[in-house]
């Protein structure tokens, strides 16, 4: 699976399907918006604030793709006149050969109720936590899933900064991690090597920058 970040807490899954995630771009990574919203098959948002919806609805219309979120969120979609699934927590949806988990996030949110996603896709599974605090429910999450690669905040004020982020990668015994949501504006700002460091030998951290990738095996 190829795993690309877009910056904040955008990130792109391209396997059997193309899934967009929290498409919001801006700053080092708004200059990317052209070529990768082509292409899409899902969009999931994990909660309506503005910089996790970003340009959710207009990139659904331009690829004919579906809309994965919160039932509120959801039927917002669906006045616009896109394809909307929509979903709470606890639940799942399997669709074209993806299943999409809905997951718990301690946070807030002016529609709905925030969450994060487990996404498995070609036999892999990825954890996009959305905005959260250290939950113990991260526990649940690592013994139900056991994560191959989690996508946490680590800007801290609005999230969990680097300290309780490397708490979760211990309750989610997930075997990779890449760090999102820092350094898209100067109250979120954080050294990645710092979270690396604390995560130690717990998991591989893999840092990458706005517009990079990998390949997720
Ligand atoms: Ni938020
Ligand atoms: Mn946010």
């Amino acid at each position: 699976m190829k795993i690309t970040w877009l910056g904040h807490s955008a990130v792109k899954l391209e396997a059997d399907k193309t899934i967009l995630i929290d498409p919001f771009f801006a700053g080092p990574s708004q200059n990317l918006k052209a070529n990768q919203r082509q292409g899409i098959d899902f969009v999931a948002v994990t909660h309506g604030h503005g910089d996790h919806i970003g340009d959710a609805f207009e990139i659904c219309k331009e690829n004919n793709a579906t809309f994965i979120g919160g039932a509120e969120l959801a039927d917002e979609a669906e006045k616009f006149g896109l394809k909307a699934l929509g979903m709470n927590i606890g639940g799942k949806i399997a669709v074209g050969g993806v299943v999409f988990n809905m997951v718990f996030a301690a946070h807030s949110a002016n529609i709905g109720s925030p969450a994060g996603f487990v996404i498995e896709m070609n036999g892999l599974k990825v954890y996009h936590a959305g905005d959260t605090g250290l939950t113990l429910e991260m526990k649940l999450i690592g013994e139900l899933f056991k994560p191959d690669l989690s996508l946490l905040p680590i800007g801290d004020t609005y999230t969990m900064g680097a300290d309780m982020a490397a708490i979760a990668v211990d309750y989610l015994q997930t075997k990779k991690v890449v760090p999102i949501h820092y350094n898209t504006f100067p109250a979120i700002n954080a050294d990645p090597n710092v979270f690396k460091k604390k995560v130690g030998a717990k998991a591989e951290v893999i840092l990458i920058a706005p517009g990079d990738h990998f390949e997720l095996k």
